[in-house]
């Protein structure tokens, strides 16, 4: 899944939603466009049961994005997001890189928080 806002204005951030939580069906990725720190970032959203976590959409490896297409992102049988450019895995509750040419290395963490039915930057 794939979505875009329009948050022109760092201030906008605090009043849009990321998300609908009911479009991020639980155990599936999500890729937002937001304004982080004043720069256009697209993250990566996995939900979790009630939680719902969110990285930068950065592969600490090369700097490409994770996912395949826009929004399309890749999780292996064992339940690892799967990088599309060169295959390093990615647990999902730290980010951390478990295999891979950038074991060890992590994502980079966006805190968001689930309220009113929706997903929003903490
Ligand atoms: S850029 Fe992700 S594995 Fe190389």
């Amino acid at each position: 899944m794939r979505t875009s806002l329009n948050n022109a204005q760092e201030g906008a951030a605090a009043a849009v939603p990321l998300l609908a939580l009911e479009r991020l069906p639980d155990g599936a990725f999500a890729e937002v466009e937001a304004v982080i720190d004043g720069d256009a970032e697209s993250l990566l959203l996995y939900r979790d049961g009630d939680h719902v976590r969110a990285w930068l959409n950065i592969c600490p490896h090369a700097g490409r994005r994770l996912d395949w297409a826009p929004g399309q992102f890749l999780k292996s049988k064992d339940g690892l997001l799967v990088c599309a450019a060169h295959g390093a895995s990615f647990e999902l509750r730290g980010g951390e890189c478990v295999a891979g040419p950038c074991r060890g290395e992590a994502l980079r963490a966006v805190e968001v928080t689930v309220r009113d039915g929706a997903v929003w930057l903490a």
